[in-house]
């Protein structure tokens, strides 16, 4: 097993009506004025902020608020809170919506705390020095930001999609009602099934085949994952679904699948290309991408898309040899993709990519030739190319 460092400051709130407690959670930062950041019109229609700025009115918390954060969030977005924080003295940031909303206001947060532009600190140009303290009510199980030392932004002038993981970025508290996650259209649900179950695959292929407990609970995580999404499509009320989705989220995301062990990341690393040059949702440009990666690759480590294959998808080991069982273990995931409406391809997406896109894609994906990407299987830009084109 590697040495590893896991941290996971927050604290979460979890189960019905928790978000009743935002209020006492603020309170007990002792701050002086907050940020209610939030998307496009879901948390209004469902009625979730007002109670929010109801229960913040009675404990005396003074607040403005910002809305207006779309998927794959805006760098322009970043700078209007960044204004607004600075002209109304914010001193807490409270994000009440999905990855989208809560990486808006951990960028906010850093352009607080940071002289600089905050887009340089996304670039790699500088490194921060702090952030200002975020906490989050979710309605959507996904990106797992709630717990993740990750934010990431989109440049809305180069549609370059950046992202930035420091432990300053970690939620003070996390407040996760299942219930508020009935609302989302399925294919959001969907959505964020595939990214948290590719949270964990990303920590989950590796060539550290010595990290036992770690497997363990990943593979449980996956399966968890697997069984209640099937049951959302059905049943998207599902109560007991919807909370086990719901921490799966979280955990898959803050660091304990991958304790012991180095992760892969290259899929995200490819999607994010993708999610900024044509503005897809994360999830979905996950699970196009995503077979035609493994394909590349399995065979750096055929034993370990094996054991996926048995120990997640449920295939028998009878079923042929460690090559033949990594193939099948790939297609059982696809297979559960469209199954849950994903698609398997980028032209599913509806998406239908030239031959110059894949090498622009490429080109990005590798910071303009300067870097690989990859743990299990290390990529050169010309790898890249290749997966974008195979996953037409
Ligand atoms: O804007 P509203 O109206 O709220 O609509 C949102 C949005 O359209 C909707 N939604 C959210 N909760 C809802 C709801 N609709 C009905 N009922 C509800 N309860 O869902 C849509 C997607 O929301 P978004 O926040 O974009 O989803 P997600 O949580 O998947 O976040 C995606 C972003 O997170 C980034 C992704 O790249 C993407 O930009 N990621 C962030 C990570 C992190 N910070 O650790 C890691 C991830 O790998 C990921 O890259
Ligand atoms: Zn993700």
């Amino acid at each position: 097993m590697k040495n590893f460092n896991y941290y996971t400051p927050t604290r979460v709130v979890f189960g019905k009506d928790a978000e009743s407690q935002v209020a006492k959670l603020i309170r007990a930062e002792k701050c002086r004025k907050v940020l209610v950041h939030f998307g496009g019109k879901s948390a209004k229609e469902s009625g979730l902020l007002d109670r929010i700025y109801h229960s913040l009115n009675e404990a005396g918390i003074d607040y403005v608020s910002l809305g207006g954060v779309v998927p794959n969030p805006r760098l322009s977005k970043v700078y209007e809170g960044i204004a607004l924080c600075k002209k109304e003295k914010v001193d807490f940031l409270l994000a009440v919506g999905g990855g989208s909303v809560i990486d808006s206001a951990k960028a906010i947060g850093y352009g607080m705390a940071n002289e600089c532009d905050v887009w340089d600190l996304y670039s790699k140009k500088m490194r921060p020095s702090g952030c200002l303290p975020v906490g989050a009510v979710l309605t959507i199980a996904a990106a797992g930001s709630e717990m993740s030392d990750s934010s990431v932004i989109t440049n809305d002038t180069t549609w370059q999609k950046r992202g930035l993981s420091t432990d300053y970025a970690r939620c003070r508290f996390a407040v996760l009602n299942p219930e508020l996650t009935y609302t989302l259209p399925a294919y959001q649900t969907a959505c964020g099934c595939v990214d948290i179950l590719m949270h964990t695959m990303e920590r989950y292929f590796t060539t550290d085949n010595d990290a036992e407990l770690t497997d363990e609970i990943s593979e449980a995580l996956m399966r968890t994952v697997l069984h209640n999404a099937r049951v959302l499509v059905d049943s998207p009320r599902d109560y007991t679904a919807r909370a086990e989705i719901m921490w799966a989220g979280s955990l898959a995301h803050n660091g304990l699948t991958g304790c012991g062990r180095a992760g892969d990341w290259a899929s995200h690393q490819l999607e994010h290309e993708l999610s900024g040059m044509f503005d897809v949702a994360h999830g979905a440009g996950l699970a196009a991408i995503w077979g035609s990666w493994a394909r590349y690759v399995y065979r750096t480590n055929a034993e370990r898309f094996a054991r996926f294959a048995v120990k997640v998808m449920g295939i028998s080991e009878k079923a042929g040899n460690a090559e033949q069982l990594a193939l099948e273990g790939i297609s059982a995931m696809e297979r559960f993709y469209h199954e849950i409406g994903m698609p398997t391809s980028i032209s599913e997406l509806g998406i239908s990519l030239t031959e110059e896109q894949c090498r622009l894609l490429a080109y990005h994906c590798s910071f303009e030739g300067t870097r690989t990407i990859g743990g299990f299987r290390v990529l050169t830009q010309e790898d890249m190319e290749q997966i974008y084109r195979l996953a037409r």
